[in-house]
């Protein structure tokens, strides 16, 4: 097995105060309690309110997993943020998230690979560790879904919420950290879960607006599918590639899109559910936000001894994919 370079020296997370229940949701949607817990065993989410940002959950989450990790903000020469919400279209939210942290000259760039966002941006901190580029990074996840979903439309406004995690990732000590790493995309399957329009092709408009452009589209049934798939074969090659076997993992903290999902998932994978972490009972599909929000939940329940052997592993649009296994 090999040995890590990079690993999270604290962990924090953070979700908005106010509480949609399924509840809410039936007074203003043809939807019912039953239909969504049975479907996705989800029974409330968190949103930000106007006035409230994705990056003041960031700042919340950083602050505790700095704190955790003993840094001074001062210290982090990168910020990475893996999101597909940003506060504005520019800057980026790394930025915005710099500046209420204390400002620069740490190095701050969004990543862009939807609910796998975080893990994505955890592999590029590794690699920008391993080059000896820096030591002390960073790294954010989340999203504020209820921005750019349609809250008239059943499909997809039961699924998501907003919420978000940071991680302080520095050089690796007494053989914790990243073990390996699997990431995957297939742009080709971009229409079974898109935004159509608002970006540079088809910038915002009234046009767009009226036709609901700038909303979430998404095959639910086809999403599904490629999702269980793909989430066990990115377990299954970062496994094989630690020489680690399903049986060794302590822990399995999937993306939390969906309860059948993840149990299927576990069952692909061959981790039994008592060793899964589960809450999105509690807040739904938070996208990028969903593995740190997970595990840091994990953490905070001791759920996480030192030596255990962790597997996170998410999917998206893109699709995106991957599988992280780290050494607590
Ligand atoms: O991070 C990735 C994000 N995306 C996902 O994770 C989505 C993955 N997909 C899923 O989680 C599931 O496919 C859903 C939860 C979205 C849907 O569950 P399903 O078992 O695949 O249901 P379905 O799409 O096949 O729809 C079954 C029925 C349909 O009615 P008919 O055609 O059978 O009459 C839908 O119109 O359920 C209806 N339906 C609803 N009914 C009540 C769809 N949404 C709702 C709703 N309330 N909210």
């Amino acid at each position: 097995m090999q040995r890590p370079v990079a690993m999270i020296a604290g962990l924090g997370a953070a979700v908005p105060s106010t509480v949609i229940t399924n509840a809410d949701l039936e007074a203003r949607l043809d939807t019912s309690d039953q239909w969504i817990v049975d479907r996705t065993g989800i029974r409330e989410r968190r949103v930000l309110q106007p006035g409230e940002a994705l990056s003041d959950l960031f700042v919340t989450a950083s602050r505790d997993a700095l704190a955790k990790a003993g840094l001074d903000f001062s210290a982090i020469q990168a910020v990475i943020c893996g999101t597909c919400t940003p506060d504005r279209r520019l800057p980026s939210t790394a930025c915005d998230v710099q500046a209420k942290l204390g400002g620069g000259p740490a190095a701050a760039f969004d990543v862009v690979a939807a609910c796998p966002g975080w893990l994505y941006s955890l592999t590029v901190a590794e690699g920008l560790i391993a080059t000896g580029t820096y030591d002390r990074i960073l790294v954010l996840g989340g999203d504020r879904v209820s921005s750019i979903v349609d809250q008239q439309d059943r499909g997809t406004a039961v699924l998501f919420g907003d919420g978000g995690g940071a991680a302080v990732v520095t050089r690796s000590t007494g053989g914790r950290g990243i073990l390996g790493t699997s990431l995957g995309a297939d742009g080709s399957l971009a229409e079974l879960l898109y935004i159509p329009a608002g970006g540079s092709t088809e910038p915002p408009s009234d046009k767009v607006l009226a036709e609901g452009g700038l909303y979430v589209k998404m095959a639910g049934r086809e999403v599904f599918k490629v999702a269980v798939r793909r989430m066990a074969q990115a377990c299954q090659e970062v496994l094989d590639r630690a020489g680690v076997t399903a049986d060794q993992v302590k822990l399995l903290v999937p993306h939390q899109a969906n309860l059948r999902i993840i149990t299927a998932t576990a069952a692909e994978a061959g981790v039994p559910m008592d060793k899964v972490v589960v809450n999105v009972d509690r807040y739904g599909n938070t996208s990028a936000g969903s593995i740190p929000l997970a595990l840091a939940e994990a953490e905070r329940d001791g759920r996480l001894t030192a030596g255990d052997l962790v597997l996170l592993v998410s999917f998206g649009a893109g699709f995106t994919w991957g599988a992280v296994l780290l050494r607590w």
